[in-house]
């Protein structure tokens, strides 16, 4: 079977506190989207990947990374699953083939943690995600922001893209939460809904989520020391 790639880019960004939306931020020499697409296209075994762009900006001139022959565009929807379901609705996958969703905020994913991903994930059969053990200790707080309990850290991760799943199922999962009106912010949260069994897999964390204006200066950190 083959494996695909999907890059939910249809967010506006609005924790940036930006004009222009986050994916196109300039970061190391290329856009943000360029960073995240080009760490899957890096991988030589990638089938092909469906980045959902804002329905607007399909028309725009597209960067070298974004027309490379292995990319597709598409347009996304109103939230990140419908995006990512518009990108498997593109996508030229059959059924058993895998799909690697990957978040177009984070540019940092490294070779090794795609690598460690794609083949676990294939060894076993069962899908997966990179996630990282939480550092932090972890409060759940009431709406006045008081403590109401402390969580137990020693079995919580934090989710990270990309996420692998077989497509067939995927594209299962993501229908089922739609028509239960589940908020899914990841595809995972979706399989698990769906009863499909998730494997963990750690990653690093420098894959971060570029979501507030400083993580930009983070993330361009870590760009110069994986490319020097
Ligand atoms: O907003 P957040 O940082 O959670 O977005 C995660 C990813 O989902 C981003 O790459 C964003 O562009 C994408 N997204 C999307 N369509 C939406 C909302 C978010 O593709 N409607």
């Amino acid at each position: 079977s083959d494996i695909w790639a999907v890059v939910p880019a249809a967010g506006s960004g609005s924790r940036m506190a930006q004009s222009q939306s986050k994916q196109y931020l300039p970061l190391y020499g290329r856009s943000l989207l360029d960073w995240s697409v080009a760490a899957l296209l890096d991988y030589a075994g990638l089938r092909g990947c469906v980045v959902a762009l804002p329905e607007g900006d399909l028309g725009r001139e597209h960067s070298a990374v974004l027309s490379d022959p292995r990319v597709q565009l598409c347009a996304g929807g109103a939230s990140r699953a419908d995006s990512v379901a518009a990108g498997l609705g593109a996508l030229p996958a059959r059924d058993e083939d895998w799909v690697l969703v990957h978040d177009a905020a984070r540019p940092c994913l490294g070779q090794a943690q795609l690598e460690a991903l794609i083949e676990t994930v294939t060894a076993s059969g069962v899908g997966g995600l990179l996630a990282t053990p939480v550092t932090d200790t972890l409060k759940r707080g009431s709406a006045e922001g008081r403590v109401t309990d402390t969580l137990d850290r020693d079995s919580i991760w934090s989710a990270q893209t990309p996420q692998m799943f077989q497509v067939g199922d995927l594209r299962t999962a993501l229908h089922q939460a739609a028509h239960r009106n589940l908020k899914v912010t990841d595809e995972a949260s979706a399989m698990e809904a769906a009863g499909f069994p998730v494997q963990l897999v750690r990653g690093a964390g420098s894959n971060l989520k570029v979501t507030y204006a400083p993580d930009m200066q983070l993330a361009a950190f870590w760009l110069k020391t994986l490319y020097p």
